[in-house]
């Protein structure tokens, strides 16, 4: 794990222009900001997608075509704390519905703080949750014949480029069978007068700047986090949120593990994160060679998030 840190932010700080992994943001630290993140008022796709899993189950129950007396697997991916998901599951376990919940996710403190919450809320739906790989998981399941419904939420894939997220639905469609189902929640393309609050503020800040004090604690570097400014653009035409540090004066920094220093101009940025928006034209783009075909899309009120239901023919 840190020889591959050490290796992605070396290449990453040796390019031009100069760019870090935004998978890299979560640490214990980084979960703990990106919760206080989805509680900002700005932040209008935890609730927006809350309000599709937790008004529309319905709609979502047909599109899956679950049935009451036909047991299925539901795995979700990049579970985190499951808060969202609880309304679906809630939903389904009240109205006797069989499955087992099997969320994956590379953090064990998130999953196990979503054990306890699942366990202490609804003590009778059985859980089997997984650390590590999404798709070592997946394919270490591959071997039952149980139907599955494969939970992808929060726009997740949204901090994918388009070429990545197309490989990703790819190789997920590979390790499912036909009739398996995959629900995609997915931030939409709108006005930047929404979209920008959302991505900007002092802990959205914290959040992106504490990438560089992780690169100093677990990488022994020097980064002076006072000096560089959290930036992010967005352009509507093309639907992308790109966030950056920018370097308020020239520096140099030297991170010890790498054994290098590395330069920096004033006004120099690190690329550190897209976070795509999509429309049906796009989503469409990137399932093209995946297996899977759309089957429903379920919006908020305001048309700014949606569930996409897919099936995998
Ligand atoms: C996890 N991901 C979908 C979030 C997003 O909206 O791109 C991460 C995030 N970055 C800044 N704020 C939230």
């Amino acid at each position: 794990m840190i020889a591959r840190f050490k290796e992605e932010v070396d290449r990453g700080l040796s390019c031009t222009p100069k760019r870090l992994p935004s998978k890299y943001f979560y640490d214990e630290r980084g979960d703990a900001l990106f919760i206080a993140i989805t509680r900002m008022p700005e932040y209008y796709l935890t609730r927006a997608e809350f309000e599709i899993l937790s008004q529309k189950t319905q709609c979502i129950t047909q599109a899956l075509g679950l049935q009451k007396g036909k047991y299925f697997e539901l795995v979700e991916l990049g579970a985190g704390h499951g808060s969202k998901t609880k309304a679906l599951i809630r939903a389904w376990h009240r109205a006797a519905y069989r499955f087992t919940y099997l969320p994956i996710d590379i953090s064990p403190c998130a999953l196990d703080g979503l054990i306890a919450g699942l366990s202490r809320e609804l003590p009778g739906v059985s859980i089997r949750a997984q650390c590590g790989d999404y798709f070592e998981i997946l394919d270490s399941l591959r071997g039952d014949r149980h139907p599955k419904v494969v939970l992808f939420l929060g726009s997740n894939m949204g901090n994918m480029p388009d070429e990545q997220a197309a490989e990703f639905v790819h190789e997920l469609g590979a390790r499912l069978k036909p009739g398996d189902s995959l629900l995609l929640g997915l931030d939409l393309i709108k006005d930047a007068a929404i979209v920008l609050p959302a991505y900007r503020g002092g802990i959205t800040r914290d959040f992106n700047l504490n990438l560089l004090l992780r690169i100093n604690r677990e990488l022994v570097g020097d980064f002076d986090v006072k000096a560089f400014e959290h930036r992010v653009e967005y352009d509507v035409r093309e639907g992308i949120v790109k966030s950056y540090l920018e370097s308020t004066r020239p520096q140099e920094v030297r991170i010890s593990k790498i054994g290098k220093r590395f330069f920096f101009e004033k006004g120099e940025r690190i690329h550190t994160e897209i976070s795509r928006k999509y429309d049906d034209r796009i989503l469409a783009r990137i399932i093209a060679d995946s297996g899977f075909r759309i089957v429903d899309k379920l919006m908020d009120g305001q048309g700014w998030f949606a569930d996409y239901v897919l099936k995998r023919c």
